[in-house]
Formats: structure tokens, C-alpha cells, sequence
């Protein structure tokens, strides 16, 4: 398996284009099949997980193009047409090697009537389980039952409009409910509905495709069922965590880097608390400037929690920054019960870390030391990286199949703003 090698010491300069969102790109290829017509997704993301969705839609019979990108910057274009629906079967071993292939059971049970979808199980983060959306998709009148570890699901006479609490304000579950509802007859009332920035882009995308959708972003969304959704073309919202990832990088190393295409308004909680560790973050025409001068950053507290808060996907990157901030922080994880895997590897590279329950206290230190490393998730893989920008020597961060799941083309985007990051194929 191919590996990461950093070699920590350089200063960030230039820019970086920003990818369209992982998490917004895999839930508009599972809506896709909403209607019979096609639909082209521009500023497509390239990465492990979209090929993975797109494995499964084939499957299901949908026809997919890609137009690639060249240069670093252009991005991917995608055309999906979903004309008639052959099966609706996703097995273990798609959904296994990514639980965002579970967001193909409210389309498939909207357009097609019925799934059959394997359970997605625990994964590294933590049990995640899907509860919520069995839930919100039986108010919705699917009957649901678990067979051989599968999620079978049906509807008969249609899905009908209701009011649902999604518990948890779940992202996952909130956008189930959602791409089953747009065709439903009458009204659907989501409450305590996720107000990710993603799952507006969903919303949007939806509406775009002619469903009748309101309240995005706000913890109440009401969708109004339509008879059918036609194509459309729709351009992926940036990926807000690749874009914090590169804003943190670049407070870690010093420097001054543009993220070119970026979104000031899904980043405010990260941004907020750059400046208050010691960084400059400057809204530009582009996107977004962060400069950081060469005095040690700040230490700082911080909870991750549902958007407008702090976000989960960037709990272990800012932890990498608090490893060698000056002073004591306490990072708190509130959405997954067990994302601290990256810890055990920083301290391999001489961070001072302890976990007490959901609390991580990071009592920083001058400097860190380059290692072998290795991550069971993208996130916690790609803290390695940025921790190893500012260590002495060399650090090898394995298992580099996590990253590339979420970050496209890192080591281009990376030594384009002169850090030596390269990838040592196998
Ligand atoms: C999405 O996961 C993202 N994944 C995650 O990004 C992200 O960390 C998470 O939202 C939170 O922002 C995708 O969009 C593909 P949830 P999701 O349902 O939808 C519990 C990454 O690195 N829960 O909001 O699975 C659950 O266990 C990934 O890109 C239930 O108990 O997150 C968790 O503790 C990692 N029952 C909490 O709710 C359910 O039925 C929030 O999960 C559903 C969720």
C-alpha cells in the first residue's frame, strides 16, 4: 500500500484550489436516481468514496459518465442517468467499505419502492448506527425489517407525508428522510433537522430537480411531495473540511496560503478559533487568506459538535495544531464516542496527550518528532500529515488508503504551496 512521507520544516506559500465536498457530492449521486432523466454534477470531487458510489449505482443500473479534470484546480464532471432502476440489492461489501452507500435507501424506496440495503455495522469512529433513518423512513409508511444482516424495506401505495423528530439532529438520517420525502404525497416536517451546510447543498440540489423543499439550514425542513424530479445541472459546494484542513495546515507551519474557491460562511466556528490562537483568516474574492507569522500558536478549548459548532471531521487536525500550541487545551468530541485515534500516533511523534472519557487535554510542547504513523480514519490520517509539517525529520503516515478517500490529489496540493509531502508508491 502506498505511503505518505513528510518532512516537516517549510513555510506555506500560494494557493490551494478547494475540491467540491465529499459529503455533499456522495448524497447528490444517491439522489440521482430520483429521476429517470439525467443529471450532470459539476465540481465533483476524485476521490476513493466517490468511485466506491459510483460502483453502486452501476449496480442498480444507472448509466455514469465522467469528464475529467486535467490540471490541479479543474475538477471532474459527472453524468448519471438512473432511466430505470434494475436492482435495488447494495451488498455487504459496498456499503462495508463505506457507510455513505446506506444514503441509497430513501431514493431507492422513493423512486423504485423497495431496498435492500446491507447494515452498515460500527466503524472506527464508533458504533454509528442507522436507528434514525429506519425510523424517519417508516413515518414516512415504508415497512422496514432486518434480514441476514440486511435492511429490507417497502412501501405499498406510496410514501405518505408526516412530521418526524429526527433524534439527534443526524445528518445521515436527516438526508434519508429527505431525498424519500421529496415524493411523497403531502407534507413531510423534519424537526431537529441537520443544518450541515451538505445537507443544504442536498436540499438544493433537490430543488433543482424540481422538489419543493424549504427551511434548509435551520433545524426545521419542510418538503412538499412532487409527482416526479427531472435533470438537472448542479455544481458541488466546496468541502468545507478540506478547506479546514489546509487553514489549520497552514497555521501549523506558518505561512501565508490562499484557499482559492472556498466558503467563508460554512467555517466560522474554525475560524474563529484560528484567530484566537494567533492566526489572520482574510475573506478574499477567491475564497479565503490564512497567514500565520512565525510565533507559536496559542493554546485554546474547544467542543466539536452539529454545525454552526465546531465540526467533527476537524476535531483531530486541530489537535495536531494544539500539540505544539503554547499552554493547555482540552478538545471535547460530542459526536462520536471514540474519534480519538489519532492520539496514540501523535504521542508517538512526542505530542503530550491524555483522554479522560469524551475530553482530550493537550498540553503543547516545542516541538514534535517525525515517525512512522498510522490512522484507522481519513481524518485522523491526515493529522498525521499535518502534524508532520512542522516535526523534526521524517514522518511516514501508512494506510494511505484512508486519505484518499477524502482529500483529492494531497501531496499536489500540498507541495504546490512548498511543503514536502510525497507519496512512496508500493
Ligand atoms: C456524516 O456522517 C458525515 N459523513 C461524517 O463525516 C460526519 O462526521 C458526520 O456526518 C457528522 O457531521 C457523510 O456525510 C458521508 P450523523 P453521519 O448521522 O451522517 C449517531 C467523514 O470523515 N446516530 O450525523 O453518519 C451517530 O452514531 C465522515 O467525512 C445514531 O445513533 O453522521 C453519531 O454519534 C466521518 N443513529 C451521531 O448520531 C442513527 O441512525 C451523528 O451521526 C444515526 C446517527
Amino acid at each position: 500500500m502506498d505511503k505518505i512521507r513528510v518532512r516537516g520544516g517549510n513555510r506555506l506559500k500560494g494557493e490551494i484550489p478547494i475540491s467540491g465536498a465529499k459529503n455533499s457530492a456522495l448524497k447528490l449521486m444517491a439522489a440521482s436516481i430520483l429521476t429517470s432523466d439525467p443529471v450532470m454534477l459539476t465540481n465533483m470531487p476524485r476521490l476513493a468514496d466517490i468511485g466506491a458510489m459510483a460502483d453502486l449505482l452501476m449496480q442498480f443500473g444507472v448509466n455514469l459518465n465522467i469528464r475529467r479534470g486535467q490540471a490541479l484546480g479543474q475538477t471532474d464532471t459527472m453524468r448519471l442517468h438512473a432511466e430505470k432502476i434494475d436492482s435495488a440489492l447494495a451488498p455487504y461489501d459496498l456499503v462495508r467499505k463505506m457507510r455513505a452507500s446506506f444514503q441509497v435507501l430513501g431514493p431507492l424506496l422513493a423512486r423504485h419502492g423497495e431496498a435492500k440495503i446491507s447494515l452498515p455495522g460500527g466503524c472506527a469512529i464508533g458504533a454509528r448506527p442507522v436507528d434514525f433513518h429506519i425510523q424517519g423512513l417508516e413515518a414516512l409508511g415504508a415497512k422496514i425489517h432486518l434480514e441476514d444482516g440486511y435492511v429490507v424495506a417497502t412501501v405499498n401505495g406510496g410514501l405518505k407525508g408526516t412530521t418526524f423528530t429526527v433524534p439527534r439532529a443526524s445528518v445521515g438520517a436527516t438526508e434519508n428522510v429527505m431525498t424519500a420525502a421529496v415524493l411523497a404525497k403531502g407534507r413531510t416536517v423534519l424537526k431537529n433537522a441537520a443544518r450541515e451546510p451538505e445537507t443544504a447543498d442536498l436540499g438544493a440540489f433537490l430543488n433543482a430537480m424540481g422538489a419543493k423543499i424549504t427551511g434548509l439550514g435551520t433545524g426545521e425542513i419542510v418538503i412538499d411531495g412532487v409527482d416526479s424530479l427531472h435533470g438537472t445541472e448542479y455544481a458541488v459546494m466546496p468541502d468545507r473540511i478540506e478547506t479546514g484542513t489546509y487553514a489549520i495546515a497552514t497555521a501549523l507551519a506558518g505561512g501565508e496560503v490562499e484557499l482559492v474557491g472556498a466558503r467563508v460562511d460554512s467555517n466560522n466556528a474554525l475560524y474563529r478559533l484560528l484567530r484566537n490562537v494567533g492566526t489572520e483568516v482574510t475573506e478574499t474574492n477567491r475564497g479565503v487568506a490564512i497567514h500565520r507569522n512565525g510565533i507559536r500558536p496559542i493554546g485554546a478549548d474547544v467542543a466539536t459538535d452539529v454545525f454552526p459548532a465546531f465540526p467533527t471531521d476537524l476535531q483531530a487536525q486541530f489537535m495536531a495544531l494544539m500539540a505544539v500550541a503554547d499552554g493547555v487545551s482540552h478538545i471535547k468530541e460530542t459526536v462520536f464516542e471514540n474519534r480519538f485515534m489519532h492520539v496514540p500516533e501523535l504521542a508517538r511523534m512526542g505530542a503530550n496527550i491524555k483522554v479522560h472519557g469524551d475530553t482530550a487535554t493537550v498540553t503543547g510542547v516545542e516541538r514534535l518528532r517525525g515517525a512512522q504513523v498510522m490512522a484507522t480514519d481519513l481524518r485522523a490520517s491526515v493529522s498525521l500529515v499535518l502534524a508532520g509539517l512542522v516535526a523534526d525529520g521524517d514522518t511516514v503516515v501508512n494506510r494511505v488508503y484512508h486519505l484518499d478517500r477524502g482529500f483529492e490529489r494531497l501531496e499536489e496540493k500540498f507541495q504546490g504551496v512548498g511543503a514536502e509531502v510525497e507519496r512512496i508508491s508500493a
